[in-house]
C-alpha cells in the first residue's frame, strides 16, 4: 500500500483529524468599488479604470456629482472618482500601442439622472487615459481626456467591441445607435477605426448585416497574420483589414449563439512559436433561434453547456468547430487565460439572457438566473473530453452575471466586479442590488515562495533577445518554464476584447539566476502596445512585470520585427496561399 491511501486511511480512523489541506484557489473581498464596476481594464500594475452607467451610484466626484468612472487602485484597494463628460454606458475599449487607454462608444443619459451627473450624450464618445505609470503606482493626476468638438467616432454606438490591431490602433465594430431593450433593431453594420482610417469613413460590413440581431458585442480577435477574426450569434468570418474583404467560416455548430444578448464568451487560445497557427475557442450562450419574440424568452431558459473550438490554419477550417462541453451551461460567462496555458472560465448564470428586464418571463427585473458561482478551468492542450476541470475550485455567493467584469493583474489574480440586473442602482431591499463588492481570486501558490523577476526592460522591441534576472525559490523545480506575454484585456458583457498571450523562446542560464527571451517575431503576432510578461516555474508564477512592446509611438505604427521565417514555415507546412511577406 502506498503511503498516501496509509495516511488516508489513518485520517478515517482517526478521528477529529483533520486532512492536511492542499493550497487551493481562494476567493477573497476586497473592498467596494463605489460604482458598478461594470467594464474593467488594468490600465498599469496598480491600476484599474472601471465604468458604469452615468446614473446614481453612490461615488461622488469632488465637485458633488455623482460618478460613473473609477480608478481602482489594486494595492490599497480604494476607488478613486474619475471625472467623465460622457455616458460610458455598455462601451468598450482597449490600450493602443503608445500605452493611452481608449474607451468607445456608450449611451444616452437617462434625463432623471443629469441633475446628478451632468453627463452627455456617450455614444460617439473617446475617452483617453494615461498611459499612467507614475512610480508610486497611485494614478496621482491621470484624468480621462474627452473633447466633444474634436475627439469622436463618426457613428454613435452603443454595445460595441474593439480590437487592438497590427498598426497598433483600434478597430471598433457594429454596436447599435440607440437605446433598445434587447435585440438588435437599430444594429450599425459598419467598421471604424481609432485613430481614423478612411478619412473616417465607416466601412459597411455585409457580416454584421447577416447577423442581426444578435450581434451585440461581436467577438473580434486580432490574427497573428494581421487579419481579424469576428463571431457574431452563430456566424464567423476573417476580416483582412487591409484589402477590406472578407472569408467566410463555418457557422458555430448545433444552433449556438455567442453574441450579445445570447451572451456565450469566445477566448483566443494562447499563441505559441515558432508558427504562431492560432485557435479560438467560443463557450456557451444559447442555442435558442434568434427570431424567437422576445415574450418567449423566460430567465429559466438553460444555456448552452457547449464550447467550440477551431484552427485557424487551412486544414483546420477545412476540419470546422469540434464541440466539447463545459461541466455547466453558462449565460455570460468570460474566459481569461492564465499564464501557464490553462483559460480560466469564469462568472455567469446557469439560465436566462443577457440585458434587463425585457423578455417575457424574468426573475425579478434580470433576464437571467441561477448564478455559477464555481470557474471552470480549461486546459487546451489535454485530450479532447478531458480539459474542463472544477477541483480545488471555489465557489462565490456573489453573483457576477449582467453588468460584472472579471480581470487579471499583475499579481497574478484575478479582480472581480460588478453585477446589476436593474437599470440603474436599486438600494431598496429585497431584491438584487447593484453589486459594489471587488473580490479577487487567489491561485493556489499566491502565499507560497514564488519565483520573482529583476531587471525587466521596460520597453522590448519585435524578434528580439533579452535577459532578465530570475530568482526561483528553492525547492520549486526548473524542468517546466513557461514565459508567457500578456495583454490583460478589457473586460465587459461577457467578452474579454484584446485579451492575448503569446509563449515566447528562451534559454535558462546554467545557475537559474537568469532567462535570455526572444520576443514575438512581429507586429502581428503581438499588435503593438502594453503587455505583462509572467514566468511560470513548475505550479507556481511570477507576478506580471509590465513592458512595452514595440516601439511605444502613437498609431498607426508600421510593420516591424521579422516576418520570413513563420511565414514561409507555415505556408509549406498549410500550403496557405497569400500569406504576405512585408519587404519582398
Ligand atoms: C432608476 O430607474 C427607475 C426605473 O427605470 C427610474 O424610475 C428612476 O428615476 C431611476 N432613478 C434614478 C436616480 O436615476
Ligand atoms: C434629480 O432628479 C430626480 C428625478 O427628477 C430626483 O429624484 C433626484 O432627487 C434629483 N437629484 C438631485 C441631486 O437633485
Ligand atoms: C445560423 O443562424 C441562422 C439564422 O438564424 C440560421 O439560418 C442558420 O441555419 C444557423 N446556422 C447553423 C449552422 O445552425
Ligand atoms: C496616443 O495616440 C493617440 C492617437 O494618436 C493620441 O490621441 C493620444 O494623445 C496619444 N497619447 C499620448 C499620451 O500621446
Amino acid at each position: 500500500m502506498r503511503l498516501g491511501s496509509l495516511l488516508s486511511l489513518a485520517y478515517l480512523l482517526l478521528p477529529g483529524a483533520a486532512a492536511p489541506s492542499a493550497p487551493s484557489w481562494k476567493f477573497v473581498e476586497k473592498g467596494n468599488s463605489g460604482i458598478v464596476g461594470l467594464e474593467a481594464i488594468v490600465v498599469s500594475p496598480t491600476l484599474v479604470v472601471m465604468f458604469d452607467r452615468a446614473t446614481n451610484d453612490p461615488l461622488h466626484t469632488p465637485d458633488g456629482k455623482v460618478a460613473w468612472g473609477a480608478l481602482w487602485n489594486l494595492e490599497t484597494n480604494k476607488a478613486t472618482p474619475l471625472k467623465l463628460l460622457t455616458d460610458s454606458f455598455c462601451a468598450s475599449g482597449a490600450l493602443i500601442s503608445n500605452g493611452t487607454m481608449v474607451s468607445v462608444g456608450g449611451n444616452i443619459p437617462a434625463p432623471a439622472d443629469l441633475n446628478q451627473t451632468g453627463a452627455y450624450d456617450g455614444r460617439m464618445g473617446l475617452r483617453l487615459f494615461g498611459p499612467c505609470l507614475d512610480p508610486n503606482g497611485e494614478g496621482e493626476g491621470c484624468t480621462i481626456f474627452e473633447d466633444l468638438d474634436n475627439l469622436q467616432m463618426a457613428e454613435t454606438r452603443w454595445y460595441t467591441s474593439t480590437a487592438r490591431i497590427f498598426d497598433g490602433s483600434l478597430m471598433i465594430v457594429g454596436g447599435i445607435h440607440e437605446s433598445t431593450p434587447f435585440y438588435n433593431d437599430d444594429p450599425v453594420n459598419n467598421f471604424e477605426f481609432f485613430p481614423k482610417k478612411d478619412g473616417g469613413v465607416p466601412r459597411p460590413s455585409a457580416f454584421l448585416e447577416r447577423s442581426v440581431p444578435v450581434n451585440l458585442f461581436p467577438r473580434v480577435f486580432a490574427l497573428p497574420d494581421g487579419k481579424v477574426f469576428m463571431l457574431a450569434n452563430n456566424q464567423t468570418i476573417i476580416y483582412d483589414v487591409e484589402k477590406n474583404t472578407e472569408t467566410i467560416l463555418p457557422d458555430l455548430p448545433n444552433g449556438q449563439r455567442v453574441s450579445n444578448p445570447f451572451d456565450g464568451t469566445a477566448a483566443l487560445l494562447p499563441l505559441s512559436p515558432p508558427l504562431y497557427i492560432p485557435e479560438v475557442i467560443a463557450c456557451g450562450g444559447s442555442t435558442k433561434s434568434d427570431t424567437t419574440p422576445v415574450e418567449e424568452l423566460s430567465a429559466q431558459d438553460p444555456a448552452t453547456s457547449q464550447c467550440a473550438r477551431i484552427t485557424l490554419s487551412p486544414a483546420g477550417i477545412k476540419k470546422g468547430w469540434v464541440v466539447e462541453h463545459m461541466p455547466q451551461g453558462r449565460m455570460m460567462p468570460e474566459m481569461v487565460l492564465l499564464p501557464n496555458g490553462q483559460v480560466l472560465i469564469i462568472n455567469g448564470g446557469a439560465t436566462g439572457y443577457a440585458a434587463v428586464d425585457s423578455i417575457g418571463v424574468t426573475f425579478g427585473p434580470s433576464n437571467a438566473a441561477n448564478p455559477i458561482g464555481t470557474p471552470v478551468l480549461y486546459t487546451p492542450s489535454a485530450p479532447l473530453g478531458r480539459r474542463f476541470s472544477q477541483e480545488g475550485l471555489p465557489t462565490t455567493d456573489i453573483a457576477r452575471m449582467y453588468h460584472s467584469s472579471v480581470c487579471m493583474f499583475s499579481g497574478r489574480n484575478i479582480l472581480l466586479a460588478g453585477n446589476n440586473p436593474n437599470g440603474n442602482i436599486t438600494f431598496i431591499p429585497p431584491g438584487q442590488p447593484g453589486e459594489f463588492r471587488v473580490q479577487t481570486l487567489d491561485p493556489p501558490f499566491f502565499n507560497q515562495a514564488r519565483p520573482t523577476l529583476t531587471n525587466v526592460p521596460s520597453k522590448i522591441a519585435f524578434n528580439q533577445r533579452f535577459t532578465i534576472g530570475i530568482d526561483i525559490p528553492a525547492g520549486v523545480s526548473a524542468s517546466s518554464i513557461k514565459v508567457a506575454l500578456i495583454d490583460l484585456g478589457f473586460s465587459t458583457h461577457a467578452f474579454h476584447s484584446s485579451g492575448r498571450l503569446v509563449f515566447m523562446d528562451f534559454i535558462l542560464s546554467p545557475n537559474r539566476r537568469s532567462l535570455t527571451i526572444t520576443s514575438p517575431p512581429n507586429n502581428r503576432v503581438y499588435p503593438p502596445g502594453p503587455a505583462y510578461i509572467f514566468v511560470t516555474v513548475g505550479d507556481t508564477t511570477s507576478a506580471g512585470a509590465h513592458v512595452m512592446v514595440g516601439s511605444g509611438a502613437n498609431p498607426p505604427v508600421p510593420d516591424q520585427g521579422e516576418f520570413l521565417f513563420g511565414a514561409i514555415v507555415y505556408s509549406i507546412l498549410t500550403r496557405a496561399p497569400g500569406i504576405r511577406l512585408p519587404g519582398l
